[in-house]
């Protein structure tokens, strides 16, 4: 206990900011029905979750997060990193007011991500450019707030930014990427910052088949990976020290890293369920609080969850579990049984829902009926149907039930309005909860005042694309 805490006085004296034990969480609010802010904190309190990551600097998370001492990670979006890059202005005026103002409120504020995964292959190269000016004149406008000290600025970079041919020892960063990697690692470096990672063994096993699901976990495996004298057993130690060794070979070997993200969906594919999820989180949160760290890096892993609530607005183009990372779904209860430290997860306190309503098939329609696709993929497309599909927790409903809970989603993201459940005479409303005991038909939560005018906007949208949905009927039937 003693040595780890002197480990952990080392850590506050040579990177300036203080270092939390346990595990950290993201905080995201793509979703079309958020949380209110005052709930999700309280979250964070009764689990004892002492960091939190967030993706912007929105206002209510932020006020949310006053006098709490919990520290945060604000973020950058990477749209606004060519703008931060050319205008050291307007890196000021951001700094002003998502950063000082907010600390000078009692915000516990110690890290700026500037930008998210900005290398990302999928984005052709669009940030290469502006993500080191920015995260230059962020760094010069903190120095200029005065904040330098207190503020540390990072990039969380996806792990695809370095590379091995099997071994960890055998690292280096991309190549087409590396002389720009080492530059923004040799600004870090001179500013006593972090180097982000984001690392997804799930990611790992969803592209490859043949990835032995065993090392995705933490319980042993039976084709660990050897590396000299080193035998590892898990993909998380395997990939972080990947990362050590392309820092090590390029002159940086005692750079701090912050895992930024971390974590395992629980539904919308056969690997993203909820005893995955459970096993690799619990695994991963045991792995942390032991201390043990890894091969190259003994001693404590700082790292963020991903993710705390589930987000119904992320999008799928990375597959339909991506909306389905959260220890809590989007209504703030627990998935499944996690031990964060002493005791189980602790729910959202306070969450107000709609009435028990749900849109359901209505049981005198006929599946036969030339509607029902069109409404179908009209209501899984502005709505969430990734519950739905092979192997994922609604899988074992039948045809009826396939509909029923396309349409409850679009009638439940619309606030339960009757015209949301119209689909052409299909839907009907019952007070009779439909789900079963893997599937739940969700009800929908109120949103905070906050939010509302965000809501409108996705709830008119919808109603416009209805509108021409059936538009589209008549000319056929004409
Ligand atoms: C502060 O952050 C918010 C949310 O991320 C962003 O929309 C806004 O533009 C930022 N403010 C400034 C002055 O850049
Ligand atoms: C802010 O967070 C740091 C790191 O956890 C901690 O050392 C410090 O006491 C916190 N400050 C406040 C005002 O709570
Ligand atoms: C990247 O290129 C692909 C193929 O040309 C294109 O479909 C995609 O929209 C581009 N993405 C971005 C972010 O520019
Ligand atoms: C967990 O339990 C230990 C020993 O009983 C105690 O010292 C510690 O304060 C507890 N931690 C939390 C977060 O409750
Ligand atoms: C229900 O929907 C899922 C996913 O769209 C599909 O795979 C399955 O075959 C459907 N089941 C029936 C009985 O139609």
């Amino acid at each position: 206990m003693k040595r780890f805490s002197r480990i952990i006085g080392l850590f506050s004296l040579i990177f300036g900011v203080g270092y939390v034990s346990g595990i950290g969480v993201n905080w995201g609010t793509q979703t079309s029905h958020p949380l209110s802010p005052s709930i999700v904190v309280q979250m964070l309190k009764d689990n004892g979750i002492q960091k939190v990551k967030l993706f912007g600097a929105e206002e209510g998370p932020l006020n949310a997060l006053k006098n709490t001492g919990i520290q945060v990670m604000v973020g950058i979006q990477d749209d606004m990193l060519p703008s931060l890059a050319t205008d050291m202005k307007a890196a000021e005026t951001w700094v002003s007011k998502n950063v000082s103002s907010y600390i000078n409120d009692g915000v516990n504020i110690s890290y700026v991500a500037v930008g998210n995964e900005p290398f990302l292959k999928a984005y052709n190269g669009s940030y290469l450019q502006s993500t080191l000016p920015a995260l230059q004149n962020i760094q010069g406008a903190l120095v200029k707030a005065g904040l330098g000290n207190n503020v540390k600025v990072t990039i969380p970079l996806n792990a695809d930014v370095y590379e091995s041919g099997g071994k960890p020892s055998d690292a280096d960063f991309r190549a087409d990427i590396k002389s720009l990697v080492l530059s923004i690692v040799k600004f870090l470096d001179n500013n006593a910052s972090p180097f982000t990672v984001n690392i997804y063994p799930f990611i790992s096993l969803y592209n490859d088949p043949n990835f032995p699901i065993d090392y995705a976990f933490f319980e042993g495996t039976s084709s660990p990976v050897i590396d000299g004298s080193t035998t590892y057993t898990n993909t998380l130690d395997a990939n972080h020290d990947t990362l050590v060794w392309a820092l090590k070979k390029n002159g940086f070997g005692n750079m701090p890293i912050i895992i930024g993200e971390i974590g395992w969906p629980s539904d919308g594919d056969m690997n993203a369920n909820v005893q995955y999820a459970q096993k690799f989180n619990q695994g991963l949160v045991n792995h942390i609080s032991s201390g043990v760290g890894t091969p190259m890096r003994p001693g404590p892993i700082d790292a963020y969850l991903f993710s705390l609530i589930d987000e119904d607005e992320k999008s799928i183009e990375p597959g339909n579990f991506e909306r389905h990372w959260g220890i809590f779904t989007f209504d703030g209860q627990a998935k499944y049984q996690l031990k964060l430290g002493n005791s189980s997860l602790v729910p959202a306190k306070g969450v107000k829902y709609l009435q028990k309503k749900w849109c359901v098939m209505n049981p005198s329609a006929s599946l036969q009926d030339p509607n029902v696709a069109s409404s179908v993929s009209f209501a899984c497309g502005n709505a969430d149907c990734t519950s739905l599909g092979y192997k994922t927790s609604c899988s074992d409903l039948d045809a009826r039930g396939n509909i029923s809970y396309a349409f409850n989603s679009y009638y439940q993201k619309n606030d339960q309005d009757g015209r949301a459940c119209g689909f052409s005479n299909l839907g009907t409303i019952t007070n009779i909860d439909p789900s079963t005991p893997s599937c739940r038909f969700p009800i929908m939560i109120e949103v905070s005042s906050g939010f509302s005018r965000r809501l409108w906007r996705v709830q008119e949208h919808g109603f416009a694309v209805l509108a021409s949905v059936f538009l589209l009927f008549l000319m056929k039937l004409v």
